[in-house]
């Protein structure tokens, strides 16, 4: 285990800020530097290798992990859904200096394993999975859930809930020195929520499948946890009906009337599958600016 902090000296004066030698401080600034020494927060995923799973652009939640595990020091393999999506996702994958960009519809048999079979010839090991896609038909996720078909719900299901378990059973092997695996939920798993229909239950069946996938794979030293994100406008958000308007209601409901962002669930995706976060597990930590806990 790598320390999460290392000493620094801070060099500073009139609002500028350097690390590194106070004569470079002040040849560059031309000013007496003013020195304080602090822990400073070192890249806590250094030297770990991870999958990330539900880029589709620059919104994406994933991205906004994606961008702090690169910050953090890891190295990433990322997917597209699809021909249509690569080019979208291909950019962001240059420009997160990606190892892998592999395709991944988890419902095209053989995709997800061909995915996993990849990050064992080039990596042989694996520290941590994000997975955060979901999808539900659109006429199954607009109307009632006692309306919903039994395909839709089992699409939803499948591609929202239990692609989450089939990646835990191929990461599983790869994680030889632990791991962690993380999935992205909301709110409307444990509260009736506006028009979220069938997600909401298929969001409370992924929460509690991370409970039994921790307590299973704890034995293993691999942790599974789920973030629950605030409202956030994203591709997937779109789909829902009225889905500003939810928006808007969320930012006067807030504490500080200020909306999470993906860059706030990428700090916290980025500590839960950090060291330093070794005994959380089995799940669900909130970033949606305090949402959940008005009303
Ligand atoms: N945006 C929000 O308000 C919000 C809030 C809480 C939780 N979430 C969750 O965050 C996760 C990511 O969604 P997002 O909001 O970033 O939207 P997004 O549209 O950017 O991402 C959704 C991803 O799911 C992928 N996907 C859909 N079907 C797939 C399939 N069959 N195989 C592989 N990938 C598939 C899409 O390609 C896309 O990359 C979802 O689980 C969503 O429920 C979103």
């Amino acid at each position: 285990m790598q320390p999460a902090c290392v000493p620094v000296n801070i060099h500073y004066r009139d609002g500028e800020y350097y690390i590194g030698p106070a004569a470079r401080f002040e040849a560059v600034t031309g000013k007496g530097a003013k020195t304080h020494r602090c822990e400073a927060k070192y890249m806590t995923l250094l030297g770990k290798k991870g999958l990330v799973v539900g880029i589709a652009n620059l919104d994406s939640v994933a991205y906004g992990c994606a961008k702090a595990f690169r910050r953090d020091g890891a190295e990433l393999a990322i997917t597209y859904l699809n021909a249509k999506a690569e080019p979208h996702v291909h950019p962001l994958g240059e420009e997160l200096k990606t190892a892998i960009i592999a395709p991944l519809d988890v419902r095209v048999p053989g995709q997800l394993e061909a995915v996993f079979d990849r990050v064992k010839n080039e990596w042989g090991r694996l520290d941590f999975v994000l997975h955060s896609i979901a999808f539900a038909p659109r006429d199954d996720l607009h109307g009632r859930l006692i309306d919903s078909s039994a395909e839709g719900f089992a699409m939803a299901m499948d591609v929202s809930c239990h692609s989450f378990v089939r990646m835990a059973k191929l990461a599983e092997p790869l994680m030889d020195d632990g791991g962690c695996l993380l999935t992205m939920s909301y709110y409307g798993a444990v509260k009736v929520s506006e028009n979220y229909g069938l997600m909401g239950p298929v969001k409370a069946a992924l929460e509690s499948c991370v409970r039994y996938m921790a307590a299973e794979m704890g034995p293993k030293r691999i942790r599974v946890n789920a973030v629950s994100p605030g409202p956030m406008r994203t591709r997937a958000a779109s789909g829902i009906k009225d889905f500003e308007a939810l928006m808007e209601r969320a930012a006067a409901r807030v504490p500080e009337g200020r909306l999470a962002t993906i860059e706030d669930v990428g700090n916290l995706a980025a500590f839960l599958v950090s060291d330093g976060a070794r005994s959380i597990t089995g799940n669900t930590a909130y970033v949606d600016a305090g949402y959940h806990t008005t009303s």
